[in-house]
């Protein structure tokens, strides 16, 4: 299906959305998609390498405004045999610069998170497709601004959610789709992720290790720890919720309609950084906002119930805690194991090995060796996958606009329900009622 058809059946939508005339955005003379990266520290990295590994594809130019961090992109094009692209580093205003280029087809936004919202702006108003990492904005009005904007000019915007492409929960998504857990009534998931201690070593000094942030740190320890010292709510709904709403046909025939949140005592970063840095280090003296555990309830239109938890300033091993309920039986990540009345014993788990051979997803099944060495377990591979060939083809993305700013809007409406002393706040409808009649286009080929 043409991104113009799915419009049009996502259907009446608002006037001032201009469809872009197939294939008007590609300049490039080989037919290659031509791309630009913004924010090249680990997680830009990753995407990039995985472009620049890809036939179909350029990235002339990157930005970035650390030296250590560009350094390394650029190894990445040594490695891949490319030439180097232009560089824009000059300044926290210098993807300006890259974004005025003319034969730029698409972005991937890999910045921190406040940078996300100014970034995919102004990169749509440049007549650029956006791929943006985790994260819309900061608050509702930031999302309801770049879903207009997308609209306004016509111009795709996929948050690069590389979960809904990890192997497990593809075949889950299968297994759903077959009805072989009956009806769906609830689901669970989240971040759960202990990152105290970000550190790195790049061989000429050590950075970082949870105790130190801000300057003083390396990578995400510069950037996500401030938000924690001033924020309180959900800060990474989108490895859990981004997954489930695709297997409850989220804006295609279902939307969240209100949420919950409760925060715990915050404890975790302070006792790490008394433990680690002593009680006299200045960074003891921070009051943390962020609850150690934030725990969110959804709504839906159709009746099902979510839970969502945030969970990163405490010792625990890495799990997002998936589990996914319905009439006939259940499927939890953390043991690895499924239960579905009449087949599997009563009352019993039985692993999901033999499960997930036999319904791994058509796109495993054909990328998957293309997926090998790409970062999570591969799922990485699939995300750019699906972000490069639905530009290309002037098709719309997997995850769109909409399902992108409803799994982002949890991070302000958990921090407003937790402000208001857990009060139920309702969900925007991004779609203005188009979520009734929208079609599933998630992984329903083997193409991407
Ligand atoms: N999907 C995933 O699995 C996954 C994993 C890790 C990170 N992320 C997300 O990726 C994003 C980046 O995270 P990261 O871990 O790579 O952090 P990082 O700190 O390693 O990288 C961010 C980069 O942005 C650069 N930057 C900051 N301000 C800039 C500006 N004004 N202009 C240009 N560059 C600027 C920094 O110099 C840094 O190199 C975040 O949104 C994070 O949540 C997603």
């Amino acid at each position: 299906m043409k991104r113009s058809e799915f419009i049009k059946l996502g259907a009446l939508v608002s006037a001032a959305f201009t469809v872009l005339p197939s294939k008007v955005v590609f300049g490039s003379p080989n037919g290659k998609l031509r791309l630009g990266v913004i924010g090249t520290g680990l997680r830009g990295q990753e995407l990039l390498r995985l472009s620049l590994q890809r036939e179909d594809t350029e990235v002339p130019a990157i930005c970035d405004i650390q030296p250590v961090m560009i350094e390394s992109a650029l190894r990445l094009y040594d490695k891949a045999n490319k030439p180097h692209p232009v560089i824009y580093s000059k300044g926290d205003y210098a993807y300006r610069e890259l974004l005025a280029r003319k034969d730029i087809d698409a972005v991937i936004i890999a910045t921190p998170w406040e940078w996300h919202y100014p970034m995919a702006m102004e990169a749509m108003d440049a007549k650029k497709h956006v791929g943006c990492e985790v994260i819309m904005g900061t608050t509702v009005e930031e999302h309801w601004d770049i879903v207009r904007k997308s609209q306004t000019l016509g111009m795709q915007y996929m948050m690069l959610e590389n979960v809904c492409y990890r192997r497990d929960i593809m075949a889950v998504l299968q297994l759903v789709r077959q009805h072989v857990f009956g009806e769906l009534v609830h689901l669970q998931g989240g971040y759960q992720h202990d990152l105290r201690d970000v550190k790195f070593n790049d061989g000429k000094q050590p950075y970082g290790g949870g105790v130190e942030f801000g300057e003083k740190a390396y990578s995400e320890a510069q950037w996500r720890t401030q938000h924690s010292i001033r924020r309180n709510g959900d800060l990474y709904p989108t490895h859990g919720i981004g997954p489930l709403s695709k297997m409850i046909g989220v804006h295609a025939g279902n939307r969240f309609t209100h949420l919950v949140s409760m925060a715990s005592k915050a404890r975790g970063l302070h006792e790490y950084i008394v433990q680690h840095g002593g009680k006299h280090h200045p960074n003891a003296d921070i009051k943390f906002q962020l609850g150690d555990l934030v725990t969110t309830m959804i709504n839906t239109a159709n009746g099902e119930t979510i839970l969502l938890q945030h969970d990163t300033n405490l010792p625990r091993p890495y799990s997002l805690g998936f589990r996914v309920q319905g009439t006939k039986g259940l499927w939890m990540d953390l043991n690895r194991s499924i239960h579905i009345e009449g087949i599997t014993q009563a009352h019993r788990w039985e692993t999901t090995d033999e499960w997930f051979k036999k319904f791994d997803h058509p796109l495993w099944q054909r990328y998957g060796e293309d997926a090998q060495g790409a970062g999570h377990g591969g799922m990485d591979f699939f995300v750019v996958n699906a972000f490069i060939q639905a530009i290309r083809n002037d098709e719309p993305t997997p995850i769109n606009v909409y399902d992108s700013a409803a799994w982002s809007v949890i991070t302000p409406l958990s921090e407003e329900s937790i402000a208001q002393g857990n009060k139920p706040i309702d969900f925007p409808d991004f779609t203005d009622g188009r979520w009734k009649t929208m079609p599933d286009i998630f992984a329903n080929s083997d193409r991407y």
